[in-house]
């Protein structure tokens, strides 16, 4: 998939300890019940042959050692071949600013970045941007879009200030009327369907026809951790309907194996500083095919998308990817970094760390389950609805902010375990909002770590009770 690519140090430096990771081998809890007694061996081999791989994937990341971090959902960390690198490349900028020593190629010096990131996530190169962050592309195109008075936007009650923004401005600006869908919440007894999220996707768009210019939604929302039917909801209901889909991947990139051209949404806007670890202020914006669907289903409208940050926006010429891309001088060190990060998911097998990741959070949601008996655990174990985030809370009253505050505090402070509150409404209608402590379990973890938060979440738990 990735042949006759030029090798990048920190890849190069990464292939010496990764090869030989196989996706059969990750999920070490998983081995089979009643395994022949040679299986079952060479199973223990496989387990203990991985641990010692995973091991040495762990020992990539420069992460304190003091702390065990824990919440990759607000940002992670670049691993050291690429930090490294990124280091050599910030200093060949500051040495060289005008030609940069030639480590990015030619104007626009993203191009052989992007040629590399690309099939990593079933797109093609001149489908891919290099953005800022997952706001960046959301804004860009939430605000390009040519919406009027009287449009409709499909979204759910559990997006991120990313998307709500920009519709805040959208529904100001130009009276457009954004619905937020109530999608199902988990309360841990995994009784959720993918099939609850489309049929109330396709309600809505049967509801407002006509008037839908665009469904947006995350793929894995930040609150819960709920993974959506991105693809289900794109074929089964965008697409029949003819409107356009953004989707927000903040938390898919670099945590599941994606193929943007199979999940058929027209843009997919992620971050490459949270699950990916790339440096800050890194992104991945996918517009497919040069959004050229969109003047399919928005033929009544002259220019349905504007580029409105670019710096060539007037130069239609050049293709919507450059058009996007362009927004004057860029970190380049930065972005040749993410795509550092991206060429060693690529080289471990991004099916493999999918399987690694929600093997990982799978883990972690049966262990909360048994040592907080009657904990709310709003993050569904439902493979399709899975994701590598959990979101729970251990105490009776989960509306109390200030008692989960107070614990996730103490737990980093008692035991060194960074993790995060997120808050939500269960309901739309709810009159409070529900609070939950998020996990984010990752490459840099194994089951001792998940075993150890649980203990030490049992410790804190049962100091404050
Ligand atoms: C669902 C979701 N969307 C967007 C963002 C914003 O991401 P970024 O910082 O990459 O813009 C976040 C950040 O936590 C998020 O959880």
């Amino acid at each position: 998939m990735i042949e006759n690519k030029k090798v990048s140090p920190a890849r190069r430096h990464f292939l010496k300890v990764t090869t030989g990771i196989v996706a059969a081998g990750v999920t070490a809890s998983l081995l089979p019940a009643q395994a022949s007694a040679k299986g079952f061996k060479l199973d223990q081999h496989r387990h203990r042959h991985d641990k010692k791989r995973w091991k040495k994937v762990q020992k990539e990341f420069v992460l304190d050692k003091k702390t065990t971090y824990m919440n990759i959902g607000t940002t992670g960390s670049m691993p050291k071949s690429v930090l490294d690198n990124y280091q050599k490349n910030n200093l060949s900028v500051a040495k060289n600013p005008w030609d940069m020593q030639n480590k990015f190629g030619s104007w626009p010096y993203v191009t052989e970045m992007t040629e590399s990131i690309a099939p990593g996530f079933g797109a093609n190169a001149n489908e891919i941007i290099l953005s800022r962050n997952t706001t960046d592309g959301m804004c860009s195109i939430l605000n390009g879009l040519h919406f009027e008075d009287g449009d409709v936007i499909l979204t759910t009650h559990h997006e991120h200030v990313a998307a709500h923004s920009p519709l805040h401005v959208l529904a100001a600006r130009y009276g457009v009327e954004v619905i937020y869908l109530d999608i199902p919440v988990d309360s841990g007894d995994n009784s959720i369907t993918e099939q609850q999220f489309v049929d109330l996707f396709a309600l809505a768009a049967n509801q407002y026809a006509g008037r839908v210019r665009l469904i947006t939604f995350s793929h894995i929302t930040y609150k819960t951790g709920t993974r959506l039917p991105a693809k289900r909801i794109c074929q089964e209901v965008a697409i029949p309907n003819q409107i356009p889909t953004l989707i927000d991947g903040a938390h898919s990139i670099g945590m599941l194996d994606l193929d943007f051209h199979d999940i058929d949404c027209d843009f997919y806007a992620g971050s490459g500083h949270k699950w990916q670890c790339g440096p800050g202020a890194t992104g991945i914006l996918f517009v497919r095919d040069g959004a050229t669907r969109l003047d399919q289903y928005w033929s009544d409208r002259e220019n349905p998308l504007w580029f409105i940050n670019s710096s060539l926006g007037h130069a239609d010429y050049l293709g919507t990817q450059l058009q996007l891309q362009y927004i004057g001088n860029d970190n380049y060190p930065a972005k040749q970094a993410l795509t550092d990060a991206c060429e060693m998911w690529d080289e471990i097998g991004r099916d493999t760390i999918e399987a690694r990741v929600l093997a990982l959070s799978k883990y972690c949601k049966q262990q909360l389950k048994t040592a907080f008996p009657s904990a709310a655990i709003y993050s569904p174990d439902i493979d399709q609805l899975a994701s590598a985030i959990t979101s729970f809370n251990p105490f009776d009253d989960v509306n109390d902010l200030v008692m989960l505050t107070e614990f996730r505090d103490r737990l980093r402070e008692q035991t060194g375990f960074i993790i995060r509150t997120t808050d939500f409404k269960i309901q739309q209608s709810d009159a409070v909002d529900t609070h939950a402590l998020r996990i984010s379990t990752h490459l840099f973890h194994d089951h001792d770590d998940v075993n150890d938060l649980i203990n030490a979440m049992q410790h804190v738990f049962y100091g404050m009770s």
